[in-house]
């Protein structure tokens, strides 16, 4: 038998259930939680880490926050799940008011998670042309590095060689790709290779504005996002800004779109949007796209109805954590961990086995010459109290926005000691 309950719970846990991108049964044990509390994860061993990831960049005000707790609490009591056709309630009609007012968008949809969230963007994007009379434009672009989640749409426009289209050749949709976008401000090449890439075929260009993340946490400029905006509008296709990674105050704006001082014709939400507490996404478009969707050469209709649309339970918590952005603490926090991590990664960058240091907002990324030996790097982390989950060659950090400055110099420790974790 098991000699504690942690060793039942890997144990069962590795026999039974996928985690991500792993095989089954795991290759690695999984750290079993038993409760979350502010920046901290409380493992059921009885150790406390600090969430160095916001657990993928979705709990921005950390765990279990207690305006949301409350949100989360009070909804519960009040209804259950509801169908959305047919039937509305106050948390939907409430969230769809403020999301529209900080975006400036003016029609919400509402889904369950961030890949269906860019599924219901393409989908808005292809009817759109196809209702202002482009049938013919039926093909996203997109530049290389790119990551906007794991269905079957979103992959198509994942990047090529990181995004498994190996596997998938031939079954998912292909897209057109431009090289990767360059970091700095000498960016005139590539918005001309961009702009070539424009034929008939295309419907809309998506993109990470800002930030590409779980595609290579590479970082472009504001200015080449202005760019990708005054293309779409010269040839009449559209801009669809994945901001589900950057959105809610991650780089130290708002919205990424915010600092480009531009505005998309699509933008996906998810992640932050709930604090992490929950999965729920949110796709939002302008009157003219939800007009040409709704002409009967458009579809009559935006053909997408999941059963949990609008979930009454999802909305509430997404007002709550959406209220805690508006209070806006995080507009001195991100900027603060933003000097903190340049601070305390800049080390890292006299060391052999690393290749760039780069940091914007709350965002702190450590490129290695090599990629990461997976366990060890993750070891040592963990063994200076902090969770981090390396990928490939990247060490990076997402701390919630309410880490103090020791929260944020633990795990630039923790970053640091996971680095000498592998060989040179
Ligand atoms: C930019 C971006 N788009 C889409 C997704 C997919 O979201 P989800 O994992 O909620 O499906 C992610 C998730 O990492 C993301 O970073």
């Amino acid at each position: 038998m098991f000699n504690s309950r942690v060793d039942e719970l890997q144990d069962l846990d590795s026999r039974l259930i996928w985690h991500p991108y792993s095989p089954a049964p795991g290759a690695m044990s999984n750290l079993p939680v038993a409760s979350t509390s502010g920046v901290y994860l409380q493992l059921h061993d009885g150790r406390t880490l600090i969430d160095g990831m916001s657990s993928w960049w979705a709990a921005a005000h950390g765990h279990s926050h207690p305006k949301i707790v409350a949100a989360a609490k009070q909804q519960i009591d009040a209804m259950s799940h509801v169908m959305f056709g047919g039937l509305t309630h106050e948390p939907a009609v409430r969230l769809a008011e403020t999301l529209t007012r900080l975006t400036g968008l003016d029609k919400v949809f509402y889904s369950d998670s961030g890949s269906v969230a860019v599924e219901v963007a393409v989908k808005m994007a292809l009817q759109y042309q196809r209702g202002i009379g482009h049938p013919e434009r039926n093909k996203l672009l997109t530049w290389r590095g790119g990551y906007h989640g794991d269905t079957f749409a979103p992959m198509s426009v994942c990047d090529p060689e990181g995004g498994m289209h190996s596997l998938w050749r031939g079954v998912i949709a292909e897209q057109k790709f431009v090289s990767a976008p360059p970091s700095g401000s000498d960016f005139g090449d590539f918005v001309a290779e961009l702009e070539a890439a424009i034929d008939d075929s295309i419907a809309a260009i998506i993109i990470e504005p800002m930030v590409q993340g779980a595609g290579g946490m590479r970082f472009h400029s504001p200015a080449l996002v202005a760019e990708v905006r005054r293309l779409c509008t010269k040839y009449g296709i559209l801009f669809i800004a994945d901001e589900i990674a950057t959105g809610f105050g991650r780089t130290g704006a708002l919205f990424a779109c915010e600092t480009a001082g531009v505005n998309p014709d699509i933008m996906c939400l998810g992640k932050a949007l709930t604090g992490g507490f929950m999965t729920f996404a949110a796709t939002l478009t302008t009157d003219a796209v939800a007009e040409a969707i709704s002409s009967p050469a458009g579809g009559g209709a935006l053909m997408h109805g999941p059963t949990f649309m609008g979930n009454p339970l999802a909305c509430a918590v997404a007002s709550a954590a959406v209220s805690l952005i508006e209070e806006g603490q995080w507009r001195e926090q991100v900027p603060r961990i933003e000097t903190e991590l340049k601070a305390g990664l800049k080390p890292l960058t006299e060391d052999p086995r690393v290749q760039d240091v780069r940091v914007l907002g709350a965002i702190g990324v450590v490129e290695m010459k090599r990629p990461v030996d997976m366990k060890a790097t993750t070891d040592a982390a963990v063994a200076g109290g902090v969770w981090l989950r390396p990928f490939g060659k990247l060490i990076y950090c997402m701390p919630p926005f309410i880490s103090t400055s020791e929260n944020v110099a633990q795990i630039c420790r923790a970053v640091r000691a996971s680095v000498e974790a592998n060989e040179e």
